[in-house]
């Protein structure tokens, strides 16, 4: 009898400035049971939130070069900063379809606030992100593709403090409030939901959650990463069942390995496999 190979999974790769698109990996492992994962962590040429345009998109695009080259069928484009500076240059060249986190967040914010039943035309979004990104705008005007108003803040610090491990400290918290305050000062209404645009800062959620809950009440707070995963499963629904075996992941990054690990581990709640190091052809 001859028997039928088994289907062939599809590979997804996941694309981030470094540690923080583990957040995102998390929700694509979840959503995506039956695909295979190839990881890429730019972590040489990181942070990408202070970079110019045309520095983000030369990384972005040799790192889908790479991806696409190791097999992947898809590529998660898990940075913000990468998603809205580059992204909108390099969508048409691309052989695999390319699915980034600006619009599924925009997305997620405008649930939240109907969810709360309130109709996000004329609702304000808070979104927290990198310089570079709130620069780009990127998130306002996917959020007024939704009705919904975007104040956008830039949180430098947010990033470091992060990866310090600082994620529940009293000097967080500070500069939290501090931020918070500060954007709520730029808004002319109260806003509805708090959109965290960044990768790094689902770490911080219970944080903002306490400051938010001080300043302003119960006022929704929303990532990218589900979002994002639940649309990655749109795209290849044949990954969206489980298949017998387990997610195989790979992960690359182009600085120290050993590091990678270690930090890594925090953003994907699990041990990482062995990393390998990878040089960025641009
Ligand atoms: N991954 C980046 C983002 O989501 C944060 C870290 C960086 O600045 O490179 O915007």
């Amino acid at each position: 009898m001859i028997s039928e190979a088994p289907a062939k999974r599809p590979v997804v790769g996941v694309f981030d400035s470094g540690f923080g698109g583990l957040t995102v990996l998390r929700e694509l492992l979840h959503h995506l049971p039956g695909a295979d994962f190839i990881y890429l962590g730019d972590t040489a040429h990181l942070p990408y939130g202070s970079k110019s345009q045309a520095a983000v998109t030369r990384f972005t695009s040799a790192a889908i070069k790479l991806l696409v080259g190791r097999g992947a069928e898809l590529v998660v484009v898990a940075c913000n900063t990468a998603s809205a500076l580059a992204l909108p240059h390099l969508d048409d060249g691309s052989p695999v379809p390319l699915l980034g986190v600006i619009k599924p967040g925009a997305e997620a914010a405008a649930d939240a606030v109907l969810s709360g039943h309130a109709a996000p035309l004329s609702s304000t979004a808070i979104v927290l992100a990198t310089e570079a990104t709130v620069a780009s705008h990127a998130y306002a005007y996917a959020c007024a593709a939704y009705g919904l108003l975007a104040v956008e803040k830039a949180c430098p610090l947010f990033v470091p403090l992060v990866e310090e491990g600082w994620t529940d400290s009293s000097v967080t918290e500070q500069v939290a409030a501090i931020y918070l305050q500060e954007a709520l000062a730029s808004s002319a209404e109260t806003p509805s939901v708090l959109l965290l645009g960044c990768t790094h800062y689902p770490l911080l959620r219970p944080l903002l959650q306490r400051t938010v809950q001080q300043l302003l009440g119960d006022v929704p707070i929303v990532d990218s990463a589900e979002a994002t995963a639940r649309q990655a499963a749109l795209l290849l629904p044949t990954a969206a069942k489980a298949g017998q075996q387990e997610p195989a992941l790979h992960v690359l990054a182009t600085d120290s390995p050993a590091k990678f690990q270690r930090l890594g581990a925090r953003f994907l709640h699990r041990t990482l496999p062995e990393v390998e190091h990878v040089e960025l052809e641009e």
